[in-house]
């Protein structure tokens, strides 16, 4: 609710993934600790939400959108000052290279500009009349209340304020909470927000899922679930609202996009993508190929080339130069990953380049594991990590059908020369994902272009125009047509 409250309660030490040496060998360096909203601050900012929304009449919601777009200018030009506080904390907190956390910050700031943009746009078009049957009308956004925006650590700046961001400029109030590993990156914005926005109209909360989100999905006082992570997370969360007819989801969820290099395909093209495809941050993207598929007549060639392109890859710390394999952030990835890499070789795959699979610490080495099959967890769980699974087929009727059986549909990356096959393949998967790369790694990019997924991928559409539909309604102003009205 706009205020800074001094803090006695239990706090939540923030760790990095850059192990630091310590008489007990390597140890995760500790960064920093964050308070835990305990359950009477957690209904205290969801009361304060609903107060500055006041069921559609409080300040932030019924503000003219000019005003909007004063605070949030307001906002970005606050946030542009801790730049380069943001970026570190990028680093240390979830082991992003120099590079892709100045991207993350760039981006987000672009992502926040451009939102300002298409609302003048929407603004523009919304305040035009229309005319029809004697009845004359004006459709005008209008917010939805109180929406609950959550995120994953991979992009927790970027990922959250792609819901954050419009639900906000629309007048909606937030309830805002941090995700689990990169809380601390959001650290120097928190005055930003409180700066920019009139009181209550943005609450921030930490702590378990399960003390503070399920009493406000309980309460039934929230409108809008605006969340990325898991399908299985998400309904849950849906469940707890005592009337989810009524509850609108905005949702990015589980995703094992294939890369299918076909016989036709350029190799080279073929493997510099899939590099970055898999493994950018580690393979820690909903957007990752997370499984490749290749064709049995150049499966030699382009596994030969892939793993020693991938024994190539730099690993160090976040800082380091040309660095391209990080420490991970999630304490338990690397014995899931190790456990992953078990169970194809139990099965018969071999890890093709030397050191794949490695692990110290915090680190993993990628690893290409081939060939895997149906039988194997990694044919079917998203690993969300550094490995590589590549996976031969004859017929190109079994990619197809892993997408048709998949529980998930957000994207495909199709490797080919040959036009006429990237034409049948285009007709096949853009009625089975929501993306359909060609010659290119899977990416969410630019995001002006719609981002969505079929199945358990997603719920409604993310992009800087679709998202400042999704967070609002369309609400008509009509009259009959007269003599007056058409003044
Ligand atoms: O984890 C999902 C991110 O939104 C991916 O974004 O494809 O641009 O890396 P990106």
């Amino acid at each position: 609710n706009g205020a800074l409250v001094p803090w006695n309660g239990p706090v939540t030490n923030v760790y990095s993934p850059v192990c630091i040496p310590t008489p007990n060998g390597l140890t995760k360096k500790l960064l920093g600790s964050i308070p835990n909203t305990t359950a009477k601050e957690t209904m205290e900012a969801l009361d304060a939400a609903v107060a500055a929304y006041d069921n559609g009449l409080g300040e932030w919601p019924t503000m003219p959108v000019e005003a909007r777009i004063k605070c949030m200018q307001q906002f970005v030009y606050l946030m542009i000052q801790q730049r380069e506080v943001v970026i570190r904390l990028l680093m240390w907190e979830i082991g992003k290279t120099l590079a892709d956390a100045t991207k993350e910050f760039d981006r987000t700031v672009d992502y926040i500009n451009d939102t300002i943009g298409a609302l003048k746009d929407l603004d523009r078009e919304s305040s035009r009349f229309q005319q029809a049957e004697g009845t004359i009308a004006q459709i005008r956004r209008a917010p939805l209340g109180v929406v609950l925006s959550m995120g994953p650590f991979n992009y927790p700046l970027n990922e959250i304020f792609t819901t954050l961001i419009p639900a906000l400029i629309m007048g909606n109030t937030i309830l805002f909470k941090l995700p689990k590993h990169g809380v601390l990156a959001h650290y120097p914005l928190l005055n930003a927000f409180k700066e920019a926005f009139p009181k209550g109209t943005v609450n921030t909360l930490y702590g378990k899922g399960s003390e503070i989100i399920s009493p406000i999905m309980e309460s039934g006082k929230v409108n809008v679930l605006a969340f990325i992570g898991s399908s299985k997370v998400a309904n849950g969360l849906k469940k707890l609202h005592p009337k989810v007819n009524r509850l609108r989801a905005i949702l990015s969820l589980d995703a094992k996009n294939a890369a299918i290099v076909t016989k036709h395909a350029n190799i080279d093209v073929a493997v510099n993508e899939c590099i970055l495809g898999a493994l950018s941050f580690n393979g820690q993207r909903c957007t990752a190929l997370k499984l490749i598929f290749v064709q049995k007549e150049v499966a030699a060639e382009f596994t030969e080339k892939l793993s020693a392109a991938v024994a190539a890859l730099k690993p160090g710390l976040p800082w380091e130069n040309g660095v391209r394999i990080t420490p991970l952030p999630e304490d338990n990835k690397p014995a899931y990953l190790k456990a992953c890499i078990d169970d194809a070789v139990s099965k018969g795959a071999k890890v093709l380049n030397e050191n794949g699979g490695f692990q110290e610490a915090s680190f993993v080495f990628p690893a290409v594991v081939y060939p895997v099959n149906e039988q194997m967890k990694l044919y079917h769980e998203e690993q969300f990590g550094p490995i590589v699974p590549v996976v031969p087929f004859e017929s190109i009727d079994e990619p197809i059908n892993y997408q048709v059986n998949a529980s998930h549909g957000m994207q495909v990356s199709i490797f080919s020369e040959e036009p006429a096959e990237v034409a049948k393949l285009i007709d096949s998967f853009v009625n089975l994902v929501s993306r359909v790369n060609i010659n290119c790694q899977a990416q969410r990019s630019p995001d002006v272009f719609p981002f969505t997924g079929r199945k358990d991928s997603a719920e409604g559409t993310l992009s800087v125009f679709d998202a400042l539909r999704s967070f609002s309604i369309r609400s008509l102003v009509a009259a009959k047509v007269t003599e007056s009205t058409k003044t």
